[in-house]
């Protein structure tokens, strides 16, 4: 997979492309990613990528015109566009699911007060991250490339994510790491068992209890 990312702050991704998780898949070819200033597309001589907004209100606007050269340079026929709005259809599990599928994305993120309103039709879609504004689009690229990468074959165990929380509608399973017994905290003694059977059972009936305190929404969506 290869994600184009197009963005006026590129320092912003200095430590997420290089760390973790993240950075390794790029060190082993599992995914490229590549970040774009928008500035460098502009054609102004000043290198202005926003002006004031037709008909007045409060701040800049970002132009057409480096957002539409940029995506013409990247854009093939395998590319995907991704604009970032808080406007945009609710990102999900079943959203970064999807995008494992894609060879190429590329991702636009929104700035300052706005973006010009031409700049949508070039969007195959367009995501929000939650009910809540941010100023730009970067931090949720960051949420959609790193949901998206760990899903890609080979970047984590498949067993990590196999249990993940929203899989089958279900909230993770409480874990536990040695020691035995921590500030008078015991591990529950199914888990010592080695009896697989129980602690599946276990896991399950917890992964449900946990799931109808904290998010009953889930549970309606749950054909089990
Ligand atoms: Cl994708 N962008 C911005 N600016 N704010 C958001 C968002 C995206 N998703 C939630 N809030």
């Amino acid at each position: 997979m290869k994600i184009d990312i197009l963005t006026l702050f590129p320092a912003m991704f200095d430590g997420f492309l290089s760390e973790s998780i993240i950075g390794r898949a790029i060190k082993d070819s599992k995914v490229e990613i590549n970040i774009h200033n928008i500035r460098d597309y502009s054609t102004d001589p000043h290198k202005k990528v926003d002006d004031y907004g037709y008909g007045g209100g409060a701040g800049m606007v970002l132009m057409p015109q480096p957002i539409f050269d940029a995506v013409d340079d990247l854009k093939t026929p395998d590319s995907y566009v991704i604009l970032l709005t808080p406007q945009g259809k609710k990102y999900t599990s079943v959203e970064a699911k999807k995008l494992t599928s894609k060879k190429h994305i590329i991702i636009i993120c929104g700035h300052y007060e706005g973006f010009d309103e031409r700049i949508r039709t070039l969007a195959d879609q367009e995501y929000s991250i939650g009910d809540y504004v941010l100023t730009g689009g970067e931090l949720a690229s960051m949420v959609i490339v790193d949901s998206t990468v760990r899903l890609i074959d080979g970047v984590i165990q498949k067993e990590s994510y196999e249990n993940d929380s929203f899989e089958n509608n279900l909230l993770d399973y409480p874990t536990y790491t040695h020691p035995y017994e921590y500030r008078g905290m015991k591990v529950p003694d199914v888990l010592l068992s080695g009896h697989h059977e129980n602690i599946n059972k276990w896991r399950y009936s917890e992964q449900v209890k946990r799931t109808k305190i904290r998010r009953p929404d889930l549970l309606e969506k749950d054909d089990l």
